[in-house]
């Protein structure tokens, strides 16, 4: 692969900072993420770079991921949708984790690190690990030539240019896509119908175009983020795929403005959390129309009943109870094969206006680096 992006994609130009600027290029780099990777009947993804054979990815009987950080959050998805579309057990760890905890392996897992950079240490780390074992290790990877690309066995590389804000934004967004595709691809070559995996392959097309109509919700998301911009704890609640994207959300609050932000699956309040909500510990959900929609609902009663506010992303097929959010924003509904991604967009503005709002330095967050190449 060739580096495909000049100077000056790194440069700011108008933006005030290289995140908005990251955030506002997610429909470029998913398009790039996709591009000539689609089977030509439209029912399947397809990867030039995996060096494995059908049969043998067919043999599979475990998919293992590992990452760290955002990376991570977008493995956990990952999983999900793995899980989902091709029936196949995945475990997704912390690769600080992996690589001391001297998990049992099955001789028929397939190996996969998730990094943007390319040069975390833990996730080579974790990478050098399995492979001491005898797993091949594929990787999910934006840095063109990083070390992972080098010593990975084969993967899938990103293409969604430079990111230069510490806070991963368009980087995520672009491995959710891949890890829905990769999702595909292993559904294909097991039990997913032609019919089934075309309507995902249409799914996924069509995101670029449902992440720039969220993306024009910016202002409304910027006034709703300056009335929260003074609070010191968040919790961030969702549930299935929208879990991880959870974790995210609280990630990237905690990144850029330092307030105290945590995420759980949101039927999981009860058994703590809960005892935090007050007027004082707003909560964001994450709450589309789905099969367990009444039961994000329910979660919400309970913690409006405590007196805690409440911030809601749902889908513009849902009908949340008037008066339940004290403020709402709404995504196109869509696939849960891309909901995770263009539920992604509201978190990110939010985040950024957030510490836009409390006068934080958004691009270099104080303590972070942009890769971490010590342990
Ligand atoms: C650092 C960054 C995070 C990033 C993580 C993994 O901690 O601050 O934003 O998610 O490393 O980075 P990678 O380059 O491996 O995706």
């Amino acid at each position: 692969d060739q580096v495909t992006w000049t100077i000056e994609d790194s440069e700011l130009g108008e933006n005030p900072h290289y995140m908005l600027k990251e955030i506002f290029e997610q429909p470029e780099a998913l398009e790039n993420a996709m591009r000539g990777r689609f089977s030509a009947d439209g029912s399947t993804s397809v990867f030039g770079g995996l060096n494995i054979s059908v049969q043998d990815l067919r043999g599979m009987g475990r998919l293992m991921i590992c990452a760290c950080g955002t990376a991570l959050h977008a493995g956990m998805v990952t999983e999900y949708l793995v899980e989902r579309f091709a029936r196949l057990p995945v475990e997704c760890d912390h690769a600080s984790e992996f690589r001391y905890r001297n998990t049992p392996l099955f001789a028929k897992t397939l190996f996969f690190v998730f990094s943007q950079s390319g040069e975390t240490i833990d996730t080579l780390a974790a990478m050098r690990e399995a492979q001491r074992k005898g797993f091949q290790v594929l990787a999910i990877n934006n840095g063109v030539g990083s070390t992972i690309a080098r010593e990975a066995n084969g993967g899938i590389y990103q293409h969604a240019g430079p990111e230069i804000g510490v806070a991963s934004t368009k980087a995520f967004t672009s491995q959710l896509i891949i890890g829905a595709m990769l999702a595909l691809h292993l559904g294909r070559i097991r039990d997913m119908s032609f019919r089934d995996g075309t309507e995902i392959v249409s799914a996924l097309k069509g995101v670029p175009d449902l992440v720039r109509a969220t993306l024009k919700q910016a202002a409304h998301i910027k006034a709703i983020a300056q009335k929260y911009a003074g609070f010191n704890d968040m919790l961030f609640l969702g549930r299935l795929e929208l879990f991880p994207i959870a974790l995210e959300g609280a990630l990237k609050l905690k990144e850029i403005s330092y307030i105290h932000a945590e995420a759980y699956p949101a039927a999981e309040m009860k058994h703590g959390p809960i005892a935090l909500i007050n007027e004082e510990c707003p909560s964001v959900f994450l709450v589309p129309q789905n099969e367990i929609f009444n039961k994000v609902v329910s979660s919400m009663q309970e913690i409006k009943a405590r007196g805690g506010p409440i911030i809601a992303i749902t889908t513009s097929d849902a009908e949340l109870p008037e008066g339940l959010a004290d403020d709402v924003i709404t995504i196109p509904a869509c696939h849960e094969a891309v909901l995770p991604i263009v539920a992604t967009i509201p978190l990110q503005l939010f985040s950024y206006y957030v510490a836009v709002e409390r006068g934080c330095d958004v691009d270099k967050p104080r303590n972070l680096a942009k890769s971490v190449t010590v342990e």
